[in-house]
Order: structure tokens, then C-alpha cells, then sequence
């Protein structure tokens, strides 16, 4: 359903395109419990007057009445008019070097789909041949609204955009605080939160293809003070684009703005003439019940409409890595096959070693590109291995990394020209010193690269799951493909054609789940998040140091995205020694799995996780669907943590605690389940007792909501000890 709202009338045209009258639309766009309020004048400028708490039509009226001035441009140009404090969002070179660009709305439109509701602005320059299609986007059931725009050069010669973000949005000013995620490799995702200087605050990601690795291109920005977990005002924002990206917090006297797109830096891009350039959306909520409000946001909106099968309940699985690294054989393999189903578990995942055949992949050095079975590994090729799930009733995944290539491999004596690299200079190299990127931006390649996953899903339709890995950064600015006028677009187009390579393996191949997995967290990103089902949090599998990473990759992505495995202790990473009961208690927080040797563990350890394993199947639905409370921060250093899921009707809520910072005789403070119904009572079970036979003094208790939310639970003795831990279930009687 279109409905034109554009006033006739008032659309004559001067000869310079500039319209004769302005027409006022006040328009309000509304989720469940946020509004976006914007006026629109036709002939004149879009304005931005409100985003916050759900207002009525009517109250835009009086909103406006309060407003001396409008004061948030919707889409700020560069080059002519802009005042302090204003940041552009679109900067254009016309063919002719003039440097502004002036936009005058055009035609407003709202329509609907099945999803939500679009509102539509299109804006075209008082002189030069360039439409900017500007849109809105409310979701369904959701509290999330998206914005993004459409750029089109309607005239006869290429402009160059400078600059060409998604999205110019007004924050409230008040006592601001911004949240965003720091990380590097094996640490990914800490959680910075710091006031908001008068002046410009930039979150941005250089890296090229791991881009949510040092910084997380989500954020939260409070309104009034410290943002609280469940009270208070908060901004959420994300940017669902998976290349470098660029978001500018300008705060100037009583304006506060943010500018969120694509990461303009060395990155001009032509439009030609004809040409249409989409933005990515940028996708906002905004909150009254804090951040936890903010998460649960983005989790249901996630679920529904992020990632995919986002209504499937995910497979607890055990993946090859950490338990045999390189040294994959059909021996090894079939026995990890049959550990992992006699625990209980349903998929297992042969992770990197088993490819090449020219060169071997044995180490990092090596192979990547020529994806065909190692024979000497596997004599049964895949179709052994899949035979050999369907023998032990589990299903079979397996790990890619498609984008790449080693300079020692078949693919690159074969097409060097299909790697990134800077002409007349000396590749650089990555993993291994030899890793290389191929350059997605040559069609040909992206042909390939969607080659190697249609091949290993076509020949053997029974692999149930994809790990797709990406290990290196965009390390050479440059490609064979484009010519010289368009080697500042490497970057960008890289990502345009990984998106197409994706979305033409999730056209053919919608059932399989894929992993996206990048050096771990790499590529924890809504960005990417549209063609995978889930993500690899870290390579650092530590329990404890998990903790504080999944607490915060949990502030925006839901817990049915986040792989965690139970590793081996001493751990791999950090030689840190935890028990297995802890590393499962922490690994049930988000989709359960494995990454060891079963075959290491003493029967005592196998009796255990069997049971804990039976225990997630049991509160698998309400952790990765339910909703999540986190109740104790592992980042205050109040000694132990505690975070919460609970289903819809908050009638099953499943807990978790642990001992994070352990000091004899200190304060543990209660846990206050601030989730619950405080109407219910609920009786608790032990989920993970590590004898059967002896569960936690809470065990069987029935406890009223009330008590649960204001007096909480005292777990003082349950959590006596370093890396101690409890999971709970909670159901109303
Ligand atoms: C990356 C991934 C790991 C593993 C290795 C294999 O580091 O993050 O989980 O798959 O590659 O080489």
C-alpha cells in the first residue's frame, strides 16, 4: 500500500528545480513504545524534532509549538548553510568541483509491508541532477526504527561522494553518557562507558573486515547520568554494515547529534550517471528501562528480523578446534562424533586441517583457497564424515574460510590477480605470513567464493552447518579489478560483493546454519548478522574471561547468536584453571557447545556435563528466546555476577550466578531478579548440581516474586569459593 501525500498544488517547479511553496507534514512514526516525530516541507527542508518515548499524533503539533527553530537537519549537506555544531552527513563534488549540495524535499510518502511502516522523503538539489531518497522504517512488534537513504545521480557525468551516511539523529542533551565496545583478538567486546565531552566523539573501524573487532559499531548513549540496567533513559544505536564504518557524536550547547554510516576516510566513491548508492540502515531504540530495555530491544528485533532462524532452536554442538587444532583424520573425527553423542550433543563441527592437496593444510602457513579433502587425512572424503554423523545420529558442519587465500596454495599460482593488493608494491601478508585477501570486488571472484560453499553444500547436501571464518585484515588497499579512478572504492565494494556472495548462498542454501566467525569476535555485528544464524564470541574460550565478553556482546546480540563453548581447563588461552561446572554455567548463557577432547575428561566429568547438557535441552528455548535481565554486573566488582532469562509470560526464568572476584569474608550482595512476575511464586530447581544426588540448599524452595524482586536471593554460601557457580530454574506454580 503506497499512499501519495504529496501536495500537488505546491510541487510547481522553478526552472532550477526549486519548489514554489512549502508544505508542513508533522509526521509520527511509531513502534510499540518509541515515536520518531519529523517535519517535512515540501519545497523546504526534513527536520528531525523528536525520538524518544511514544508520543501521539497531536503532541507533534505542541511538540512543534515549543520549538523556536527546527533543530536537527534530517539529512545535513555539506558545503552551503551549515552552522557550529552541525555535521554533515552527505558531501558531494559535482562534476563541476562545486562542493555543496542543497536539498529541498520533493515528495513525502508512507507505505507499509508486512514487516512495519516506511516513510519516504525524497529530496532533490535546487540545482544539480541528484535525487536523495531519505527512509524510515518502524518493524513489527518490535521497538526498533531503521533509517537509511538512497543517493542517485540523475545527470550525465560522475559526482563524487565525500561523504554519504546513513542516518543524522538528535539525542537528547542532558548528563550524557556513551557506551560503546572495545576489543582486540581473545578480549573482544569490553564495555567503555564514559560522559560525553562538549565537542566530537568518534567510534569508528579502520580495519577493513574484521569491523567489529576493536570497536563494536553498536552503542548506547544515556540521557541523565551513569545509564542504569533497568531504569532511565537510554539511546541504542547500531549500523548494520559489515566494512569500516564511522559514527560522530557531536555535542555543541544544548544540540547533540549523531552521524552514522559508512567510514568515509580514503573512501570516495563515484556514483556515475545513472547510478543509485544505497546506505546501510542504521537501526535506533530507545529505552525507559535503561539498557537492559535497550538490549531485550535489540534481542526480539534481532530474532525476528536480524539473523537467521532466529525462531530455531539452536544445536548443542562440539566443535574439532580446540580439542585437535590442525591434526584432523577420520579416526579422530569419528571418535569426537561419537563423544559428543553419547553426551548428548546434536552436530559436530570439523573445524580447519582438512583440505588441500597440492599443499596440506597442517599449519596456518598454508592451502586456504583449494578446498578439496585432504586424502591422506580422509580417505572417505566428507562424504565418510557424514557418514560417519548419521552412524552416531548426529549431524555433520564444517569450516570455511572463503575469502581467503595463502600465497603458498593452488588458487594463487593459479589467479594472483585475485587478491587485495596495492599496485607495484610488494603484497603484505597475514596469518602464517602468507595469508592473503581475495579481492571480492572483481565479479569473477565473488563467483568463485560462492563456488567453494555451493560445491561443498551441493555435492554433500547432509552438512547441517557452516563455521565461515575470516582471519586477516584488509591489509592491501587495492584491486587488480578496478581501474585507477576507482581504487578509493576497494573497500566498500569488497563488502558490496560479499553481501551478494552471501546473499546468493543463503538463496540456494536457506536451511544450513552458518557461523560467522572472525578471529573469533571479529565480526560480532549486525552487519553481518543477515545471512549467518550465529557468531564465534572469542577464540579465548576462558569461562571467567567470558564473563565479562558475553556480557557485553549480550548488550545488543541475543543469546541464541552467541556460540559459547566449554573448553578444556587448564584453558588454552589464558592457563587458567575454573570447573567444568562453572565453564558449563557460563558456556548455558548464550548457544551451548564444546571445544575439547571428550575423550580427555574422567568419568566423573563425562557423568556431569551429560547431565548438563540434558539440563540446557530443557531451558534451551527460554535462554536463547526468552528474555534476558542482567542482574549483577561482572564489571562492578561486587564479587560475584548474575544475569536472568525469562520467557514471555514470565512463568519460566532460568538463572545464573558465579563467583567472579573472590575474597574471603567479603559482602556478596543479594540478587534481585528484577524480571520476575512479583504476583508468582516460583519453585527453584537446581539445574546443574555437580552430584546428582546433592543440589544446592535452594533446590525445591518456593519463593514469591516479591521476595525474589526486593529481597533476592542470598547466595552467599553457594558462591563461597573462586569460580563458583549456580544455574537456577525458576517456574511459576
Ligand atoms: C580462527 C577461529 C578459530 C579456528 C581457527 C582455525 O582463529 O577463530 O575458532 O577456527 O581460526 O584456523
Amino acid at each position: 500500500m503506497k499512499l501519495s501525500i504529496i501536495a500537488l498544488g505546491l510541487s510547481l517547479l522553478l526552472s532550477q528545480n526549486v519548489l514554489l511553496a512549502e508544505k508542513q507534514h508533522h509526521l509520527v512514526l511509531s513502534t510499540e513504545n518509541t515515536s520518531l516525530g519529523i517535519t517535512a516541507n515540501e519545497g523546504g527542508r526534513s527536520y528531525i524534532q523528536y525520538y524518544g518515548v511514544k508520543i501521539a499524533q497531536e503532541d507533534m503539533q505542541k511538540l512543534f509549538a515549543t520549538r523556536s527553530n527546527f533543530t536537527c537537519l534530517s539529512y545535513p549537506t555539506f558545503g552551503i548553510g551549515l552552522g557550529r555544531g552541525i555535521m554533515e552527513a552527505l558531501s558531494l563534488q559535482m562534476p563541476d568541483g562545486n562542493m555543496s549540495t542543497d536539498l529541498y524535499i520533493q515528495k513525502v510518502e508512507q507505505s507499509s509491508d508486512k514487516n512495519g511502516k516506511y516513510l519516504e522523503l525524497t529530496m532533490i538539489d535546487s540545482v544539480y541532477p541528484v535525487e536523495v531518497k531519505q527512509y524510515f522504517k518502524t518493524y513489527n512488534n518490535t521497538d526498533i526504527i531503521t533509517t537509511w537513504t538512497q543517493i542517485t545521480n540523475k545527470g550525465k557525468k560522475g559526482i563524487v561522494m565525500n561523504k554519504f551516511a546513513s542516518a543524522n539523529v538528535p539525542i537528547q542533551r542532558g548528563d550524557n553518557y556513551v557506551c560503546h565496545y572495545h576489543g582486540r583478538w581473545a578480549s573482544e567486546n569490553y564495555i567503555n562507558e564514559t560522559p560525553m565531552p562538549n565537542g566530537e566523539l568518534v567510534l569508528d573501524e579502520k580495519e577493513g573486515m574484521r569491523t567489529a573487532w576493536y570497536n563494536n559499531p553498536s552503542f548506547m548513549i544515556s540521557i541523565d547520568g551513569k545509564p542504569q540496567e533497568e531504569n532511565g533513559e537510554v539511546f541504542g544505536g547500531t549500523l548494520i554494515w559489515g566494512g569500516n564504518y564511522k559514527i560522530q557524536m557531536v555535542a555543541e550547547n544544548n544540540k547533540f547529534t549523531i552521524t552514522a554510516g559508512i567510514n568515509n576516510d580514503n573512501s570516495a566513491y563515484t556514483l556515475e550517471a545513472g547510478e543509485t548508492f544505497t546506505t546501510p540502515e542504521f537501526a535506533m531504540t530507545y529505552s525507559l528501562q535503561g539498557k537492559g530495555g535497550v538490549s531485550r530491544a535489540f534481542h526480539k528485533w534481532g530474532r525476528k528480523y536480524g539473523l537467521q532462524h532466529g525462531d530455531i532452536e539452536r544445536d548443542i554442538l562440539l566443535n574439532s578446534w580446540e580439542g585437535v587444532y590442525f591434526n584432523v583424520n577420520q579416526e579422530k573425527m569419528d571418535q569426537m562424533m561419537k563423544d559428543i553423542a553419547d553426551l548428548g550433543g546434536e552436530l559436530f563441527v570439523m573445524d580447519d586441517g582438512w583440505f588441500g592437496e597440492k599443499y596440506p593444510r597442517n599449519n596456518g602457513t598454508s592451502s586456504l583457497g583449494d578446498w578439496r579433502v585432504n586424502k591422506t587425512k580422509l580417505p572417505l572424503g566428507i562424504k565418510g564424515l557424514t557418514d560417519a554423523a548419521k552412524k552416531h545420529g548426529i549431524k555433520f558442519g564444517i569450516w570455511i574460510e572463503p575469502e581467503m587465500a595463502n600465497t603458498i596454495s593452488e588458487i594463487y599460482e593459479k589467479h594472483p590477480e585475485w587478491t587485495l593488493q596495492c599496485k607495484n608494491r610488494k603484497q603484505t601478508t597475514g596469518r602464517g605470513k602468507t595469508q592473503i585477501v581475495l579481492d571480492l570486488c572483481n565479479p569473477k571472484v565473488q563467483d568463485y567464493v560462492f563456488s567453494i560453499t555451493d560445491k561443498l553444500l551441493t555435492e554433500n547436501p547432509e552438512i547441517a552447518y557452516i563455521k565461515w571464518d575470516c582471519n586477516a585484515a584488509m591489509m592491501d588497499y587495492g584491486s587488480t579489478y578496478l581501474p585507477a579512478s576507482k581504487q578509493s572504492e576497494v573497500e566498500i565494494r569488497y563488502h558490496i560483493g560479499l553481501r551478494n556472495v552471501l546473499k546468493r548462498i543463503r538463496d540456494k542454501f536457506p536451511d544450513v546454519v552458518i557461523q560467522c566467525c572472525s578471529s573469533g569476535g571479529g565480526r560480532i555485528s549486525y552487519g553481518f548478522i543477515p545471512w549467518f544464524d550465529e557468531f564465534w564470541t572469542s577464540d579465548n574460550t576462558d569461562a571467567y574471561q567470558r564473563l565479562y565478553m558475553q556480557w557485553s556482546a549480550s548488550q545488543f546480540y541475543p543469546a541464541i547468536a552467541m556460540a559459547s563453548h566449554v573448553s578444556a581447563s587448564p584453558n588454552h588461552q589464558t592457563s587458567r584453571v575454573t570447573p567444568l561446572k562453572f565453564r558449563f554455567d557460563v558456556a548455558m548463557t548464550g548457544r551451548l557447545g564444546m571445544e575439547m577432547k571428550p575423550e580427555d575428561m574422567t568419568k566423573e566429568e563425562l557423568e556431569f556435563s551429560k547431565r548438563a547438557i540434558s539440563s540446557y535441552k530443557s531451558i534451551r528455548k527460554i535462554v536463547q528466546m526468552g528474555d534476558l535481565y542482567r542482574l549483577i554486573s561482572p564489571y562492578d566488582h561486587k564479587s560475584i555476577s548474575a544475569l536472568m532469562f525469562a520467557n514471555e509470560a514470565k512463568s519460566r526464568l532460568v538463572v545464573f550466578a558465579y563467583n567472579v572476584d573472590y575474597l574471603h569474608s567479603q559482602h556478596v550482595p543479594y540478587v534481585r531478579l528484577s524480571g520476575v512476575d512479583e504476583n508468582k511464586n516460583y519453585r527453584i530447581k537446581d539445574l546443574t548440581p555437580w552430584k546428582a544426588d546433592q543440589p544446592c540448599f535452594l533446590n525445591g524452595k518456593v519463593i514469591s516474586g516479591r521476595v525474589l524482586k526486593y529481597a533476592g536471593l542470598q547466595m552467599k554460601d553457594l558462591l563461597n569459593r573462586p569460580f563458583t557457580s549456580v544455574a537456577l530454574e525458576l517456574t511459576a506454580e
